[in-house]
């Protein structure tokens, strides 16, 4: 392993250390439950005139089913990470490399149980967490093979796609979001900066070894991958509206598809990732729902 890599694995296990389980570290009793769990600007509906004509007794339970949708696609995510780290402790080079892993499952960990802990608290949840998954970001987040670009590829879209929600909940939500749930993203962005690191180092790493043919080749999977992962995060689904009080959730869901302000919304959190990318040279698109 290079030495700049190495050193990167080592600093970023120091900075894992003391670990801070989120399940101890919110303050639980304060969880409101009347109050907005996502800024109106991060809801799907927002920008439209049926958005603009929902009771806000409406808009705050949505804002909240979808903060809801959004951890439940998370537990599946992470569930997959947890599971490709378990994988390849055995595979590891070094101790450096070892600790590393162990603290990001120990993380990601620390995440899924937070997700069940408001689950329990808030009493709101949705069917499942298995059903309905994108099955090509599913199957290549469990099967790409290790240490490829494909799969650090993959990686670093499935990190980033979720993490700049959070951020966007965390800074834009002062004044309206509940602060339980803000410290909740706030947790969860500090320790996805670090997975993110060392995501984007491994992916740097495999890049020097890929040609442009092969870049040309991966491009309509990056593609592909983008979009089932913009769609799992960024657009609800049909029980997340009725679960709101919104009846035909169907209906709701294409008018939050086809939403401008949405899509607007979506390209301003994503934009670096797919510059990011673009400076990769990876020809990728901008995702549509
Ligand atoms: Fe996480
Ligand atoms: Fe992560």
């Amino acid at each position: 392993m290079a030495h700049a890599q190495h050193s990167l694995l080592e600093q970023l296990s120091t900075n894992s250390s003391p670990y801070h389980d989120p399940l101890t570290r919110l303050d639980w009793e304060a969880l409101d439950i009347n109050a907005y769990w996502l800024p109106p600007e991060a809801i799907s509906l927002y920008g439209t005139r049926e958005y603009d004509e929902l009771p806000e007794a409406t808009r705050i339970r949505l804002s909240q089913y979808e903060f809801m949708g959004f951890i439940h696609a998370g537990i599946w995510l992470e569930a997959i990470f947890i599971e490709r780290l378990a994988k390849n402790l055995r595979h590891t080079q070094s101790a450096a490399e070892l600790a590393y892993y162990l603290h990001e499952i120990r993380e990601e960990a620390g995440h899924s149980l937070m997700f069940l802990k408001l689950m329990e608290r808030s009493g709101l949840r949705l069917p499942s967490v298995w059903r309905n998954r994108p099955r090509m970001a599913d199957f290549l987040g469990r099967h790409a093979p290790i240490n490829t670009t494909l799969f650090w590829l993959a990686v670093t879209v499935g990190e980033e796609v979720p993490d700049k929600l959070n951020r966007f909940v965390r800074t834009q939500g002062e004044t309206v979001v509940d602060p339980v749930i803000r410290q909740m993203c706030t947790l969860h962005v500090i320790d996805e900066a670090r997975h993110i690191a060392h995501a984007r180092s491994a992916l740097d790493a495999s890049l020097l070894r890929t040609r442009n043919w092969q870049k040309k080749l991966l491009t309509p999977i990056v593609n592909r991958l983008i979009r089932q992962f913009v769609q799992t995060f960024y657009l609800p689904t049909v029980d997340v509206y009725e679960l709101a009080g919104l009846n035909r959730g169907r209906v709701w869901r294409e008018l939050a598809r086809h939403n401008p302000a949405r899509q607007a919304f979506i390209l301003k959190c994503l934009n670096p990732s797919l510059n990011q990318l673009r400076r990769h040279g990876f020809a990728v698109k901008d995702p549509v729902l």
